[in-house]
């Protein structure tokens, strides 16, 4: 077997599987708010387009997908992150992908070079992170370098990073909205990032997937590309987003999403996909493609978040330690009982006997670097449930939160 997979930690879910068998939840009802998955409904005509082209499924369907899906997220990348419209050729700069967690995956075995000159390989990541970043790095054959988040901006801390660990780096991965944090990546810090690509030669991956789900209509999150658009750097040098439906479009089953950016890297990972053999579904391209053309599902979607989320922050919020997100579906509070700190795996053990809800303990999401750990004493709250739900899960979680 490959002994890079013996270096792979277990996925936060079966360590969290494992925190709470053999508690016994008390008889009240159960609340998940642990899995990140989208409960609202997917938008009506999602169905009715796969139904009418299931027929699509007698064909072989190819890597670089459909002209008509890649002119689908063309368009969309164009108007959503005010691209010039000539920067986005559908056949250089996009390729479809099934959701967004494969490709993440699948570029950094693209990308990473074992043979560098630069020793060592670096990918570096912000930690907490999204865990699929630091197995991919590690069966690349790179080591991962965890960029800690500051407690109080929620972000990375990119300025602290030494210039011989720029020097070896080969990718970062960026993840805005984030997850867990909800933390949004300015257009100023991410100018300064690709400046430092530039300078030490390594290629930015920016997980979007939570681009959609913000809270102010008045301020989307920018993306990496649009970034790159206001630099005049439409030729996007180095730079990929990477984009989904799952949050967007309520549809994580359809495994949809798309990788969008620098053509050169494009060209190379298409390369890459062509053997790893990964094309979409025929009939979930053209349902994708509906999908990447409809904006109000998409608004009506962020409504329900908006409406959810300030009930349930007016609950919590004199309750326990947490910030607002500005975007995604998460809360990142810091784990108080009666205002005395408590570890984050005791508060979700007590949590699920107490209360019956299941959160994940922040250091599941998270590694020990440069001497401390920014997940501990704090719980990852993934607020997809219907709102009664997280109304009632909130009301018993203050109750618990206040001792
Ligand atoms: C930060 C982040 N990136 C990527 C993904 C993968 O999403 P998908 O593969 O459904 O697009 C997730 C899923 O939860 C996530 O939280």
């Amino acid at each position: 077997m490959n002994p890079r997979l013996l270096e792979l930690q277990p996925y936060p879910f079966e360590k969290l599987a494992a925190l709470l068998s053999g508690v016994t939840p008390a008889g009240k009802s159960a609340i998940s708010w642990s899995i990140g998955e989208p409960k609202h409904a997917a938008p009506d005509f999602i169905a009715s387009v796969i139904a009418r082209e299931i027929g699509g499924l007698s064909s072989y369907p190819l890597t670089v997908g459909e002209p008509d899906l890649r002119t689908a997220i063309g368009d969309w990348l164009v108007g959503r992150f005010k691209l010039p419209a000539e920067s986005i050729d559908k056949d250089k700069h996009i390729l479809p992908c099934n959701g967004s967690r494969e490709a993440l995956f699948a570029f950094a075995q693209a990308v990473v070079s074992e043979k560098s000159d630069k020793e060592d390989a670096l990918v570096l990541m912000p930690n907490p992170f999204y865990q699929i970043y630091e197995g991919a790095a590690l069966l690349a054959g790179a080591q991962p370098y965890f960029l800690n988040i500051n407690a109080q901006t929620l972000m990375p801390d990119f300025d602290s990073v030494p210039e011989d660990i720029w020097k070896r780096c080969q990718l970062l991965f960026i993840c805005t909205p984030g997850n867990p944090t909800g933390a949004v990546i300015g257009a100023e810090q991410m100018k300064k990032l690709i400046a430092l690509a530039d300078q030490f030669d390594f290629v930015i991956a920016s997980d979007e997937c939570y681009s959609e789900l913000y809270f102010d209509e008045q301020r989307p999150p920018v993306g990496l590309l649009q970034a790159c658009a206001e630099m005049g750097r439409n030729d996007f040098a180095r730079c990929i987003v990477f984009h989904s439906l799952s949050k967007r479009s309520n549809l994580p089953g359809m495994r949809s999403g798309f990788v969008a950016g620098d053509a050169a890297i494009i060209t190379n990972f298409k390369l890459y996909r062509t053997y790893h053999g990964c094309a979409m579904s025929p009939p979930f391209q053209r349902a994708s493609a509906a999908a990447w053309r409809d904006e109000k599902h998409v608004a009506a979607n962020r409504e329900l978040y908006r409406v959810k989320f300030k009930a349930v922050l007016d609950i919590l919020q004199p309750a326990m330690r947490m910030s607002a997100p500005q975007g995604a579906f998460y809360l990142w509070p810091e784990t108080t009982i009666g205002g005395k700190v408590v570890s984050d795996k005791e508060f979700a053990q007590q949590l699920f006997a107490q209360e019956n809800i299941t959160v994940v303990p922040g250091s599941y999401l998270s590694r020990d670097a440069h001497g401390s750990n920014p997940g501990v004493n704090r719980v990852r709250i993934a607020l997809v449930a219907p709102f009664d739900v997280c109304v009632d899960g909130a009301k018993r979680l203050a109750k618990f939160a206040g001792g």
